[in-house]
């Protein structure tokens, strides 16, 4: 079946699921707060923020006049962290849990709002006494444990700026991402559980700032997890657990303005080099917070929330680090893998904290299927109320069976469309609200406006696929590119004039609801995780075998899509190169060490040839008829039209997985 063949089916989908009036009733999010926006769009996003604490009252609530750098809510001044912390417990909440950790040995830990708030503050004065002040910048690196929350709660709280870099990226990423963010402290563990052994992470610190790699670093502060020997370099190591123990915990968190820097978080783009995404303060804040109580229907004194995200990647910032905690919210946090000790993990964590809204990816709904209804039948999952979704899209047989298998049947499902660059939630319906429809991310959310536009600009209208723009400024936005000005209004802002090009196609349905068609850009998305085929290129040629290398996504029934490489060797080392087996395990542990696990491509074809055009352009449309296993499509504009026929009947003999 033909990808256009495979949209129409989608959009011909019949299955539509209103709220019961039950939920309805009950739900935080009212239809009226469609028309509220639309009546006085800047006007809701005051109120919005105004369900924060402001130190100081903002009076302003959008400078849009030196587009695109937005300013919002830009003469108020907040503290995040209060926000987070200190307001709950003097609101007479201390005693509400904030996080339920679930160590992947089986170990927990019960986390009151009283008791981060104790360790944030603890945190906070270790981090100001290390001499690290507002403004500067703080990489963090470890697993999905508290301290991951604690450690970027303390760098907001004084102002700094955090960078979190996800466990699963190399030390050469991680030492590019400090070296680019002149961190002055890295914040990292002996190591994390996964898959049922001790993974270790500070090797790789110390791999990323051996030499003068990152001479702006001047600390790293470690947790003890796992206890695993590590090298500890004296004058610069210091010690989380025991910094923290003589720490004071009393700690007076300070107002900063809403327009001030919060975090810098590293994403793919089409080029080899990361963005470094910049969000500020007061914005930021409000939409995650928006978004979290209003599209999850939370109702704090009796929801328990879970995001699986790692805070490594945007969903684990605003879903679990920030946006959950502004809103008094208990969670769960598990720090391991859904297969470990079996398939029943996942589910095993529902029924034991009484979860009831679930958010995750769809690849992992993918590969829970593929093990079975059997093993989630097995526990209690009545609990479960809402369901959420986020990455990719989620195609309607695993909708269907996540509704199904993991929300009895009943649970609102909400597929959540957004961005690195979004901050928060921008298209997904409204739990109560919403007619819901297996596979689309539905609608804009209140405050928030997008359209479809053809190559020209000319706007698009139901039954249309093209490419999604934002119209307005949102407060969520990011304000940049961190030290790249210049890329951040070329990437975004320069395809169509005074609009955010997002990157992705999509269509409206014909009764106006929005189904995301995936990148139109050289950016793959494997297992929800955003990857450069540039960047891949890139570590691929700086292997001494590799004389040229393009790069594919191809469409994965579990992961969405996978990275497929084409490369052609250098003549020089065709004989060290040996078997294409040999060939595709250097290489892909080549791009481990490069890159990281994640970006390792699953398959990697040898060829003699890649098909350009005649300005020297690769055809990548053409890689992927041959990674997915379809017949080629017009080859009329290649230099040399043999070359497919070579690459197919090659890949025919030669293609590994
Ligand atoms: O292509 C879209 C896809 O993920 C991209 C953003 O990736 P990242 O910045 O890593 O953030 C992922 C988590 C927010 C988007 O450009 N994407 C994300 N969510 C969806 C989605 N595609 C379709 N449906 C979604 N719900």
């Amino acid at each position: 079946m033909s990808a256009d063949h495979e949209i129409d089916n989608l959009l011909h989908e019949e299955r539509h699921f209103a709220p019961s009036s039950e939920f309805a009733q009950n739900a935080i999010a009212q239809a009226n707060l469609y028309e509220e926006a639309a009546s006085d769009r800047l006007g809701f996003w005051a109120d919005q923020a105004k369900r924060l604490h402001w130190h100081k009252p903002f009076t302003k609530t959008l400078d849009w006049s030196n587009a695109p750098f937005a300013k919002w809510f830009h003469d108020g001044e907040l503290n995040v962290s209060y926000n987070c912390l200190d307001r709950h417990v003097e609101a007479g909440n201390g005693d509400r849990v904030a996080i339920f950790f679930e160590g992947e040995p089986g170990d927990t830990r019960e986390i009151t709002y009283a008791e981060l708030t104790r360790e944030v503050k603890k945190a906070a004065n270790v981090l100001t006494q290390m001499g690290i002040k507002a403004g500067d910048r703080v990489a963090i690196y470890l697993p999905m444990i508290p301290e991951a929350v604690i450690a970027m709660q303390a760098v907001a709280r004084i102002g700094a700026i955090h960078s979190v870099v996800f466990g699963g990226f190399s030390a050469d990423s991680l030492s590019s991402r400090i070296d680019d963010a002149q961190a002055k402290l890295v914040i990292t563990a002996d190591g994390g559980y996964r898959k049922g052994k001790a993974s270790a992470l500070k090797p790789a610190v110390d791999e990323a700032l051996a030499g003068d790699k990152c001479p702006s670093v001047q600390n790293v502060l470690v947790v003890k997890r796992t206890n695993q020997d590590v090298n500890w370099v004296e004058g610069r190591d210091v010690d989380w657990n025991m910094a923290l123990a003589e720490a004071s915990d009393e700690h007076e968190a300070q107002a900063f303005n809403a327009e001030h820097p919060l975090f810098i978080l590293y994403t793919s783009g089409t080029t080899g080099k990361p963005k470094g995404i910049l969000h500020t303060s007061g914005g930021y804040l409000t939409q995650a917070s928006y978004t979290h109580r209003n599209v999850f229907d939370l109702h704090p004194e009796n929801d328990i929330y879970w995001c699986t995200a790692d805070v490594g990647w945007i969903t684990g910032h605003s879903y679990v680090a920030y946006g959950p905690l502004a809103n008094g919210a208990t969670q769960v946090m598990y720090e391991g893998t859904p297969e470990t000790p079996d398939w029943g993990r996942w589910w095993s964590i529902v029924q034991k904290y009484g979860v009831t809204i679930l958010y995750t990816a769809p690849t992992a709904i993918r590969s829970f299927m593929k093990m079975g209804s059997s093993i989630p039948a097995q526990y209690n999952l009545s609990t479960i109320r809402v369901l959420g979704s986020v990455g990719e899209p989620i195609n309607p047989e695993a909708w269907m069976w996540y509704r199904k298998v993991i929300g009895g049947g009943k649970a609102p499902i909400v597929d959540t469309w957004w961005q690195t660059e979004t901050g928060a939630i921008m298209v997904s319906p409204l739990p109560g609200v919403t007619t819901l429809k297996p596979g689309s991310a539905q609608v804009p959310l209140p405050g928030i406006s997008a359209k479809i536009l053809d190559d020209d600009g000319n706007e698009l209208g139901r039954g249309h696929a093209g490419l999604l723009v934002l119209t307005e400024p949102w407060p969520s936005m990011l304000r940049g590119i961190w030290g790249d000005s210049e890329r951040f209004k070329e990437t975004y802002w320069s395809r169509f004039e005074g609009m955010y090009f997002a990157g992705d196609g999509a269509k409206w349905d014909e009764e106006g609801d929005l189904w995301l068609l995936g990148r139109v850009d050289d950016v793959m998305n494997v297992s929800g995780h955003r990857l450069s085929t540039a960047e891949i290129e890139s570590a691929l040629v700086s292997h001494p075998y590799v004389a040229e290398a393009a790069v594919v996504g191809a469409k994965d029934e579990t992961t969405g899509q996978a990275v497929v490489a084409f490369v052609i060797l250098r003549q020089s080392q065709v004989e060290a190169a040996g078997d294409a087996d040999h060939v595709s395990k250097a290489l892909r542990d080549h791009v481990a060490k490069e890159i990281g696990p994640i970006a390792k491509p699953r398959t990697i074809m040898v060829v003699a040839e890649l098909p350009k055009t005649r300005s020297g352009k690769i055809m990548r449309r053409l890689l992927r008829d041959v990674a997915e296993d379809r017949p080629i499509g017009d080859v009329t504009t290649l230099a040399d039209t043999s070359v497919m026929d070579i690459i197919s009947g090659k890949v025919a003999a030669g293609a590994n997985d």
